[in-house]
C-alpha cells in the first residue's frame, strides 16, 4: 500500500485511464479464495502446463515464463485476465478459457510453492540497475524495486516477481506495455512505465532481471 501511494504522488499530474484495466478487485473475498486454493489439485492440473512452463514451473523457452514461486494471487490474476481478455495471447487464452476460478487458485497456489529460478550473474549492466535502484527523476521514472521489491522478488497482491524471469519474456511483455497491447495493469502502473522506457532499456532492464537472484 505504501508504494501504492507513492506512485499515485509520481502520476498525480496525469490522467489514469478510466476503463477497468483487469478482471481481478482485491476484495477479501478474492483474496481469501486465491489464499485457500488446493496445491496438490494445482500439481495434478500443472501437468498440462509442463511442456511449456517446465516441469518444475521453471521455463526453458525464452518467450515462456517461469511460473515456479510466483506470487499466487499475480499468477491467478493473469490467468482470470486471460480468460475474460483483458490480457490476450493465442495459446495462453484459449487455456485460460479452459480453467475455472477454482482450477486457477489451485493452479496458483501450486506454482507459487515452488522454488523459483535462480539468476545467473552476467553483463554489467550499470544503466539497468541505475533505473532500478534511483529510476529517473527527469522522466518521473519511480526506481523499479519501490514496487518490485529489492531483489526483484515481487510484492504484495498483483506485484509479480521478476528475478531470475526469462529476459527475452521480460522483454517482449515490457514492450507490449508500451505499446499498450497489454493492458490488464490495474492503474496503468507498467504502461505509464514502459511507455518513457526506450526500446535498448528494456532489453538491459530484461537481461538485468533474468540475471538477479
Ligand atoms: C503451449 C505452451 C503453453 C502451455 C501448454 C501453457 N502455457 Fe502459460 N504461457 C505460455 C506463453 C508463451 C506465455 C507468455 C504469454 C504472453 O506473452 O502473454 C505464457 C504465460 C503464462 C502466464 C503469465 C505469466 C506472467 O508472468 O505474467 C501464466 C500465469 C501461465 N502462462 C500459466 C499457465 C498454466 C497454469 C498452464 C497450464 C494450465 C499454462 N500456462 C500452459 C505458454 C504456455
Ligand atoms: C508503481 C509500481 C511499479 C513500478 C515502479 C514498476 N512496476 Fe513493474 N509491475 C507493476 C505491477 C502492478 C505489475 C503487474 C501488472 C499486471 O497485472 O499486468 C508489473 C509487472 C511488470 C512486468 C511483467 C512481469 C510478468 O511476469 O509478466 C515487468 C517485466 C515489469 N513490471 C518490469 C518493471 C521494471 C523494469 C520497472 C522499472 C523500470 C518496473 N516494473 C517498475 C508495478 C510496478
Amino acid at each position: 500500500m505504501k508504494t501504492f501511494i507513492l506512485f499515485l504522488a509520481f502520476i498525480a499530474p496525469t490522467v489514469v485511464f478510466a476503463a477497468s484495466s483487469s478482471s481481478i478487485a482485491w476484495t477479501p473475498e478474492t483474496l481469501n479464495f486465491v489464499k485457500h486454493g488446493n496445491a496438490e489439485k494445482g500439481k495434478e492440473l500443472a501437468q498440462t502446463c509442463a511442456a511449456c512452463h517446465g516441469e518444475e514451473g521453471v521455463s526453458a523457452m525464452p518467450e515462456t515464463p517461469s511460473l515456479a514461486g510466483q506470487l499466487a494471487t499475480y499468477t491467478y490474476k493473469e490467468l482470470r485476465d486471460y480468460a475474460s481478455d483483458q490480457r490476450s495471447h493465442p495459446v495462453m487464452t484459449s487455456i485460460a478459457k479452459g480453467l475455472s476460478d477454482q482450477d486457477a487458485a489451485d493452479l496458483a497456489v501450486w506454482f507459487a510453492s515452488l522454488k523459483p529460478a535462480v539468476g545467473e550473474a552476467g553483463k554489467q549492466l550499470a544503466k539497468a540497475e541505475k533505473m532500478v535502484e534511483e529510476g529517473d527523476g527527469k522522466r518521473i521514472l519511480p526506481p523499479c524495486f519501490v514496487c518490485h521489491g529489492a531483489n526483484g522478488q515481487g510484492e504484495k497482491l498483483d506485484i509479480p516477481a521478476l528475478s531470475g524471469q526469462r529476459a527475452d519474456y521480460l522483454a517482449k511483455t515490457l514492450l507490449e506495455y508500451k505499446t499498450g497491447q497489454r493492458h490488464n495493469d490495474i492503474y496503468s502502473r507498467m504502461r505509464l512505465i514502459a511507455q518513457q522506457l526506450s526500446e535498448t532499456e528494456i532489453k538491459d532492464l530484461a537481461q538485468y532481471y533474468q540475471q538477479s537472484k
